[in-house]
């Protein structure tokens, strides 16, 4: 929407999260925290505007591209930060997003521009019931109207009962808000001016304001890494729900870690304490066994990858190809119907079709300076606790026998077999 600017307040001091960097930046789910805000952020409005503080805008800027950044210097609470955007904000209207509360979807910030369009009022704050409202500002409600926000330090024993919580998400018409918010004053307790004190102000100026309710578990907010758990905790469930909605299958999904942009497509069944992290791509009909930790793979339809597989990134599986229990793929292409089936080791490789990997086949590719690749053509057999020293090139239809250590390239149909000759010693004492 063209005439919403969207400011993300993200110039706190993160004094509960206890951390050396900002909260903000903290993965949630593989991602920092405001990315999920900015992400959501993007669908309603290419107008953004970022507020942040003298630590952390650099980081920030490295992350959030395309948007404006206002540097609020001294933390002086949230209608400081605010004002500090106002010569920016060009659009008639703004929504205030809170950096550190990211689980708001688009379907939300929609709703809310209904509502506040819809209602012809001049602001609208989003609110949530909670059974533990403990931290968040309280809605002051009298018939239907809000006619104040108060901050936890300031509610009296009355108020502390009151459920119904301040989401810090607000859609405010930008003359309306500047016109009044000169009248936010420091309070006496924090020395901050509080955003949500222009609530009383509209109130006893007659300004028609509203609020839309949504779910609690869709307005938490990151203050303590307490809460970063349950932010996580709600992600995964959503990220499950999506998966069994498309078809996927699962034994406890509970038990398994799924990164933000984890793509798992239908018929993919996936065992326990499986670990996705980022950029990793499960196309139909694959399994997942237990214990597997996969990052940065495309692994393509009707594979079989584990148990207790680890695959990291740049790597791509071919269909139908199996990587067993104990084996590890590094930056390597691996074509179809290949099977690498225990306890080896594959690492800057190009694998062709139909090859089998023996048990304890290592690829080694580091020679203490550089990473060399090794490339292995279609149809070879490298049998058992093989070493290819690389850069190698095992050429297509050849074998290599159990137990070799291959330094050189292996012409096409070709056996290589390295092993010194065996001796038996017959009745000899070995004390
Ligand atoms: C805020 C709301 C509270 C609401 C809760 C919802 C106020 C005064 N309180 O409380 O009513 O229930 O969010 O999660 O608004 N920030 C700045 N500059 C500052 C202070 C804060 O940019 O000087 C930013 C923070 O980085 C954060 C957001 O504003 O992203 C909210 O600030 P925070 O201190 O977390 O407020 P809460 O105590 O959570
Ligand atoms: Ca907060």
């Amino acid at each position: 929407m063209s005439d919403i600017t969207i400011v993300i307040l993200a110039a706190g001091k993160s004094s509960r999260f206890k951390s050396n960097i900002s909260k903000l930046l903290y993965p949630l789910c593989g991602l920092p925290i405001i990315m999920h805000v900015f992400m959501t952020a993007k669908f309603i409005s290419k107008n953004i505007i970022i507020v942040c503080n003298p630590d952390n805008k650099n980081e920030l800027k490295k992350i959030l591209p395309d948007c404006k950044f206002v540097l609020q210097k001294k933390q002086m609470g949230t209608a400081h930060a605010l004002e500090q955007s106002k010569k920016f904000i060009k659009t008639k209207y703004f929504i205030v997003l809170s950096g550190d509360s990211p689980l708001v979807s688009k379907k939300i910030l929609k709703a809310l521009t209904k509502n506040f369009f819809f209602n012809k009022v001049k602001a609208t704050v989003i609110g949530f019931k909670s059974k533990n409202p403990f931290g968040y500002g309280r809605f002051i409600i009298k018939d239907n109207q809000i006619v104040d926000i108060v901050e936890q330090a300031h509610l009296n024993e009355n108020q502390k009962k009151i459920n119904i919580c301040n989401s810090g998400i607000i859609i405010c018409e930008k003359k309306i808000f500047f016109k009044y918010s000169i009248n936010i004053k420091k309070n006496r307790l924090k020395n901050e001016k509080y955003l949500t004190d222009i609530f009383n102000i509209f109130y006893k100026n007659y300004i028609p304001v509203n609020y839309y309710e949504c779910k609690e578990e869709d307005m938490h907010g990151v203050n303590t890494i307490n809460d970063l758990l349950t932010v996580e905790k709600i992600l995964q469930s959503r990220y499950i729900k999506k998966f069994i909605e498309k078809g996927v299958t699962f034994n406890n999904p509970k038990t398994c870690y799924f990164n933000y942009d984890t793509n798992i497509e239908k018929f993919v069944k996936v065992e326990n304490n499986v670990t996705f992290r980022e950029n990793t791509i499960i196309k139909k009909g694959s399994i997942i066994k237990s214990n597997s930790y996969l990052e940065g793979v495309i692994i393509n339809e009707y594979c079989s990858i584990g148990p207790s597989a680890r695959i990291r990134s740049k790597s791509i599986i071919g269909k139908n190809t199996k990587i067993g229990n104990f084996v590890e793929i590094k930056n390597s292409e691996i074509g179809s119907n290949v099977s690498i089936s225990h306890l080896s080791y594959v690492g800057d490789a190009k694998i062709g079709n139909k090859v089998n990997v023996g048990a304890g086949t290592i690829t080694c590719n580091y020679d203490g300076k550089k990473k060399n690749k090794t490339i292995v053509k279609d149809n070879v057999f490298i049998g058992s606790n093989s070493s290819l020293i690389a850069p190698i090139t095992i050429e297509e239809n050849s074998k290599i026998g159990a137990g070799s250590v291959i330094t050189k390239n292996i012409p096409k149909k070709s056996l290589a077999i390295e092993r010194s000759d065996l001796k038996i010693l017959r009745n000899k004492r070995t004390k």
